[in-house]
């Protein structure tokens, strides 16, 4: 069949006839600003080789004009003003990648009005405002892309959106914030406490601006919604997230889940059900052996769940400049191979066409099955017997019980590790287990899960 040759190749053998390079603005010139700088400079004839052209930085807005020209030379504009760049005449694509929602909204919104394609790596921004950012790109005929959002060097956006598009994904569930991994990690390996291992991790550049985002469990809830809306097709919603941190993990669990041969990672995940979706962000129990408790440091895993696919894993770091350079450039690539392409002819910007997604209900917390782990302290080792009763009266099924290796200065502690149960029944239980006389303390609980094909 005849088709008109494609005016971006020449008809002697698909050379690319010279295009103009990409013309990219830049909004915020921290760590991963600067990283994405740097790493164009430095692979500019490969990326140009891969892209049929060349991507090029115009214009850079920092609120520290002295640092930005430090890190980007003379040549160019350098402004503090970020609106200059988003409606910048000169730029085919704002790249955001200062952070924060509102004033960033706003300048999304300007580029995309302007005509301009963006990348941002901005997760709290796409979880927050992403239903309004998609549309008003639809409308605009330009493309949101934010590979550098979600696990940062993972492409888990473009395994989602095209690699696995044969596939009705049933759940997805990683490790996708690279501070808390980070903190974890030195807690359980380094013996750092919680406030040292942060400390570390803000050195390193891995943290948020603020870091609570990191340690209250939100950022990972804001990739988390990404995920589960470019897994199921439902629009993002990160609103329904439920979202458990760090800050109340205590190092005695750690502990206690090594002795009963698991390891606790603060996991994100997305499950998809009959009757609606979990989204779900906390720490819980992985056993040991399981790949994901192998993920360490400031590195991300992400396993997802397709009918025909079967379980696949994707893995990498998780947080710092370049790995998020890496997507962020990967994503310029992609534009400057489509622009000038029709928009329906482009990936969507949530794996699904904006018309095919569909809100989906999520699950109440009361309704989530899990395994469980329950921690008991106790006065006496004859108490072991009634805690395994009351649970059975509140049809918490038992797998094992055990004592905790030690002792921790007067009370005992009882170790559960529990079948599956509805979270409603597992916290009745607790609240009758804690008014027994036999308890000596808080009793502890976190989920046990299995992550299995
Ligand atoms: N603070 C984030 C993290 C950065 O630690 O994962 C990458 O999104």
């Amino acid at each position: 069949m005849y088709r008109d040759p494609d005016p971006r190749f020449d008809s002697l053998g698909g050379h690319p006839v010279a295009l103009r390079p990409l013309r990219v603005g830049m909004i915020g010139i921290g760590t991963v600003g600067a990283g994405t700088f740097r790493v164009l400079a430095r692979n500019q004839a490969e990326i140009a080789a891969r892209a049929g052209r060349g991507i090029e930085v115009v214009a850079v807005c920092a609120r520290n004009l002295a640092r930005a020209l430090a890190v980007v030379g003379q040549g160019v504009a350098i402004t503090n003003d970020p609106m200059q760049v988003a409606t910048h005449p000169e730029v085919d694509v704002l790249v955001e990648v200062a952070g924060g929602t509102g004033p960033a909204r706003d300048w999304v919104l300007a580029a995309i009005a302007h005509g301009k394609h963006v990348v941002t790596a901005n997760k709290a921004l796409l979880a927050v405002h992403g239903t309004e950012i998609f549309a008003a790109a639809r409308q605009h005929g330009v493309a949101v892309a934010y590979e550098g959002a979600v696990a940062v060097s993972i492409p888990i956006i473009k395994a989602l959106r095209e690699g696995l598009t044969a596939n009705r994904i049933g759940w997805v569930a990683g490790i996708v914030n690279g501070t808390t991994n980070f903190i974890l990690s030195q807690m359980r390996d380094q013996g750092l406490d919680f406030a040292q291992a942060l400390a570390k991790a803000q050195a390193l550049g891995y943290a948020e601006a603020d870091p609570a985002f990191d340690i209250e469990g939100t950022d990972a809830a804001h990739k988390l919604a990404l995920l589960a809306a470019n897994a199921f097709g439902t629009p993002v919603n990160f609103a329904e997230v439920q979202v458990q941190g760090i800050t109340a993990l205590h190092r005695l669990d750690v502990a206690c889940a090594e002795q009963l041969g698991y390891r606790i990672k603060l996991l994100a995940m997305a499950w998809r059900h009959e009757g609606g979706v979990e989204l779900r962000v906390q720490p819980a129990l992985l056993p040991a052996t399981h790949l994901l408790a192998q993920v360490n440091g400031s590195m991300n895993g992400i396993l997802v769940h397709g009918d025909a696919s079967g379980l696949t894993l994707y893995y990498g770091a998780g947080a710092g400049a370049e790995p998020t350079a890496s997507a962020v450039i990967a994503d310029l690539v992609d534009l400057a191979r489509l622009d000038g392409t029709h928009p329906a002819q482009r990936v969507p910007h949530l794996a699904f066409h904006a018309h095919a997604l569909q809100a989906l209900p999520v699950l109440p917390h009361a309704d989530i099955c899990t395994r469980h782990y329950l921690r008991v302290p106790v006065h006496h080792a004859r108490c072991m017997a009634a805690v395994g009763r009351l649970l059975a009266e509140q049809s918490v099924p038992v797998e094992r019980m055990e004592w905790m290796h030690g002792t921790t200065g007067g009370a005992r502690q009882l170790l559960v590790l529990t079948y599956a149960a509805p979270q409603g029944c597992v916290d009745r239980a607790l609240h009758t287990l804690q008014s027994l006389p036999e308890v000596a303390g808080p009793c502890v609980q976190w989920r046990v899960e299995l992550l299995a094909g």
